[in-house]
């Protein structure tokens, strides 16, 4: 008889602790003044890849979400929702204390796997610091955008709510992005090394690389190079050399002391000291006057001095490759093992369960979490 009861007794409370995720997260969020952000979600839970996204929010694991005020959907036209929303959302939960200090950088990765553009499973990354004018403030970078946070997060249940004040645009394909204001020294985009890349018709393998550190030269850099005197070829080497194939290094993943053979065969080694952040190659210096410029397969850094030099080794630069894309598929195995965890952080040993079990995913979660971003540049 009591078991009976209990058993009665016990089927509400079991069905209030399994309440599906969804719609208590959508009044959620509608209760706290995010009306616009709740629709999203709602149009998004009727497609596969966002029913999927949301399914993982509604798991125990840790998730930032970069929720956009009401208003900032007012000057939204037609966007992917899917992408833009999977975008907002990261594997980690961010604290504003662990944001990098104005013009230095944080990376988070987010739920976004845009196109397949990276390497294995590499999912589109966000660019944060603590803004310059409020430091209890976020400060997402884009190319040519900034956002910021506005008021303080809340946390509901494993997932921490961050407004922000506008709805983030997802990375844009290189040549877009070396179009837009990205520096004071590019006020116009990089249109030098755009006519370049045009003139020597490098378009397409710089688009088409997959997972690419793009160490792009200003306006100012170029102006000084008698590219009359180079063909077309050597001028091709010249642009090549500013290129790391098939490795995608986002600030806070450049050692000093790192060396890698850039997409012309040449040697490249990056240096950091009190004036800032180099690369050199072939004896020229160039200083990184902006760094993680995200786009659609990489990330751009832009320099003030061309490196390298029109003389190539194709050999070297294809082994290079083959190289990098070999590191790139075992740093991207198992569902949730996403990007290069710095090796200088001490990362706990991860446990002996077989990969894509809820465990190793949650524990290659939590390794991101605790070790990705507590290191950054010295540059902005
Ligand atoms: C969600 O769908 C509703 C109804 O179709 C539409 O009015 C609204 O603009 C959509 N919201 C977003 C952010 O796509
Ligand atoms: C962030 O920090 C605040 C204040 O220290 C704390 O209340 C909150 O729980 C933290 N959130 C996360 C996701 O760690
Ligand atoms: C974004 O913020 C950075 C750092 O404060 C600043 O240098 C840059 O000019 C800002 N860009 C835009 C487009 O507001
Ligand atoms: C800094 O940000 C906090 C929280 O968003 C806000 O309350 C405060 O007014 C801001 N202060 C300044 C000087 O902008
Ligand atoms: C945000 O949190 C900080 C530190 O916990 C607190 O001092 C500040 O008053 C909070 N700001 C708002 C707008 O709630
Ligand atoms: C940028 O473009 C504008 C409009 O075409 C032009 O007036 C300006 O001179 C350009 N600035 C630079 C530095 O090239
Ligand atoms: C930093 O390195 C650059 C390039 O090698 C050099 O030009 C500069 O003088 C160095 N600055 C300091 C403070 O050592």
């Amino acid at each position: 008889m009591l078991r009976a009861v209990l058993a009665v007794l016990s089927l509400p409370l079991l069905a209030s602790a399994q309440a599906p995720f969804l719609p208590t997260f959508q009044s959620t969020l509608s209760n706290l003044g995010f009306g616009r952000f709740a629709d999203a979600i709602k149009n998004l839970s009727t497609t596969s890849t966002g029913s999927e996204l949301l399914a993982s929010l509604g798991s125990s694991l840790p998730y930032t979400v970069y929720v956009p005020v009401n208003e900032a959907w007012d000057s939204i036209g037609n966007v992917d929702l899917a992408k833009v929303l999977a975008y907002h959302i990261s594997p980690s939960s961010i604290n504003t204390t662990d944001i990098a200090p104005p013009r230095r950088h944080t990376i988070a990765y987010t739920e976004l796997r845009q196109d397949q553009a990276l390497p294995g499973r590499q999912p589109q990354v966000l660019v944060l610091e603590t803004s310059p004018v409020n430091d209890t403030r976020v400060l997402i970078r884009g190319a040519d955008w900034n956002t910021t946070s506005r008021g303080n997060g809340t946390a509901y249940g494993n997932i921490w709510l961050q407004p922000i004040d506008r709805v983030l645009s997802p990375p844009l394909p290189l040549l877009d992005v070396l179009r837009h204001p990205l520096d004071s020294s590019a006020v116009n985009g990089t249109t030098a090394a755009l006519a370049l890349i045009n003139n020597v018709g490098l378009q397409d393998t710089f688009t088409g690389c997959k997972g690419c550190t793009f160490f792009i030269p200003n306006d100012a850099a170029l102006a000084g190079i008698n590219f009359d005197a180079l063909v077309s070829s050597q001028r091709a080497n010249v642009l090549l050399g500013h290129v790391i194939n098939g490795d995608v290094r986002y600030s806070t993943e450049l050692d000093a002391g790192d060396t890698w053979i850039s997409a012309a065969g040449q040697t490249v080694a990056y240096g950091v000291n009190a004036t800032g952040a180099f690369i050199t190659s072939g004896g020229a210096i160039a200083r990184i006057v902006r760094s993680d410029i995200l786009c659609t397969n990489g990330v751009v850094h832009l320099v003030n001095r061309v490196i390298g030099g029109p003389i190539g080794n194709p050999d070297r630069a294809a082994s290079a490759l083959t190289a990098a894309s070999v590191l790139a598929a075992t740093q991207t195995t198992a569902d949730g093992i996403i990007g290069r965890i710095p090796t200088s952080i001490p990362i706990s040993p991860t446990s002996s369960t077989p990969p894509g079990s809820s465990q190793s995913r949650a524990s290659a979660r939590r390794r991101i979490s605790s070790g990705f971003w507590m290191r950054w540049l010295h540059i902005a």
